[in-house]
């Protein structure tokens, strides 16, 4: 399952045989189409997932330039000069992207560019970023927003099947860690098992911070790992994803340790219910703020609304957070190939909290689940 390790220092990563290889053929001409439709003229790709998904290249330093006049420039630095041409290679762009080694991205582009009226700029470059591009070039920048980010939302089956890989991974690491979940374990020898699991069944790492949140604990959505030891009666949120070949999962299962008392009896039955009312509304063709909705109502009538205190998800790719994002007002219309998560949760401070989340794919004509970890939140004590 190891495959290319991805990280900036790794040497050149070799594709793991059973993964189909990650090609990137069409996706520069699709990113030139939305330039031409906001009358962009040339364009500075440098948010590293961006420049992953439109060259292969995994350096920590790269910028894509698209040129007005049809080519494409990726400018890194000498510590790049193999592997850059190389994964360009492996993922079939090289003939279409110009390798160029160069200290000052801005000013070696800036020579290439030609006569640009509008050149885009992503919403994540810095400041002095955007100042030196505004005094290498004579057009003025205007930003790009999400124009990578919104093509990189709809996965190609090479990148389904990593995901689909890295949900499994994830899956199994539950597995090994469940039995842990008894009283006077702590939350991070838990998400140490976690972790180990995860990178000894060949991924590259957790997807994110691994988090295992127990008892009052279990009411901060994005709690960090403590040696607080877990309680009979607790509420424990355990939320693992894992990273393969640069692509992740993200996955949240709720226990309670024994029998629960009424409130977090009710709380996991009303999450549970919420949850699945989601997935049920993930298919092609809806806004994503409907799978929000149907999430949320489900809370609301439960009377527990104002304790769900985040959206009902997000898409995951490359990155962990990513389009489509899975909230109220989101005109998002889901199609087939989006990957998302659908995550309700409700906290109450200070007592503590429940959060379910599966990672699915959009397909023709529904969904599919990718996290497959059974949902069966009572942890018996005596076992
Ligand atoms: N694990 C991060 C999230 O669910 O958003
Ligand atoms: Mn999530
Ligand atoms: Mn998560």
């Amino acid at each position: 399952m190891r495959s290319s390790a991805g990280s900036a220092d790794s040497p050149v990563p070799a594709t793991a045989p059973s993964f189909p290889p990650l090609r990137v053929d069409g996706r520069l001409g699709r990113l030139r189409h939305r330039l031409a439709e906001e009358d962009v003229d040339a364009a500075v790709i440098s948010q590293p997932a961006n420049v992953r998904w439109l060259t292969g290249f995994t350096g920590s330093n790269g910028t894509v330039v698209v040129l007005g006049s049809g080519e494409t420039l990726l400018v890194t630095d000498s510590r790049y000069a193999e592997q850059a041409p190389a994964q360009l290679a492996e993922a079939g762009c090289l003939d279409e992207v110009e390798v160029v080694v160069a200290r000052r991205a801005a000013h070696t582009a800036a020579e290439r560019l030609g006569a640009v009226t509008r050149l885009g700029l992503e919403d994540s470059v810095a400041w002095a970023e955007q100042i030196r591009w505004s005094e290498a070039v004579d057009a003025s920048t205007v930003p790009l927003t999400e124009a990578v980010e919104g093509l990189r939302a709809v996965k190609d089956p090479a990148e389904l099947t990593r995901m689909q890989a890295a949900a499994r991974i994830a899956d199994g690491a539950l597995a090994a860690a469940e039995p842990m979940l008894r009283p006077g374990v702590t939350e991070a020898e838990i998400q140490q098992t976690l972790d180990d699991a995860i990178r000894a069944s060949g991924a590259s790492g957790p997807a994110y911070e691994t988090i295992v949140a127990s008892g009052p604990n279990s009411a901060l959505p994005h709690a960090r790992p403590t040696d607080r030891k877990l309680q009979a009666g607790d509420l424990v949120v355990v939320d693992v994803g894992a990273e393969v070949d640069g692509y992740r999962s993200d996955m949240t299962r709720s226990f309670v340790l024994g029998d629960p008392d009424e409130q977090a009896a009710a709380v996991l039955e009303v999450v549970g219910r919420s949850q699945s009312a989601g997935v049920e509304a993930v298919r092609p063709g809806v806004e994503a703020s409907e799978i929000d909705g149907a999430c949320r109502s489900v809370i609301d009538e439960a009377g527990m609304g104002e304790a769900f205190v985040h959206g009902s998800g997000h898409g995951v790719g490359l990155d962990i957070h990513e389009l489509p994002r899975v909230v109220s007002g989101s005109t998002a219309v889901l199609e087939p190939g989006n990957v998302l998560t659908v995550e309700p949760g409700v906290y109450f401070p200070g007592v503590g909290g429940a959060r379910v989340e599966d990672l699915l794919v959009v397909t023709d004509h529904g969904c599919r689940q990718l996290t497959l970890y059974p949902k069966a939140p009572v942890v018996p004590l005596a076992r």
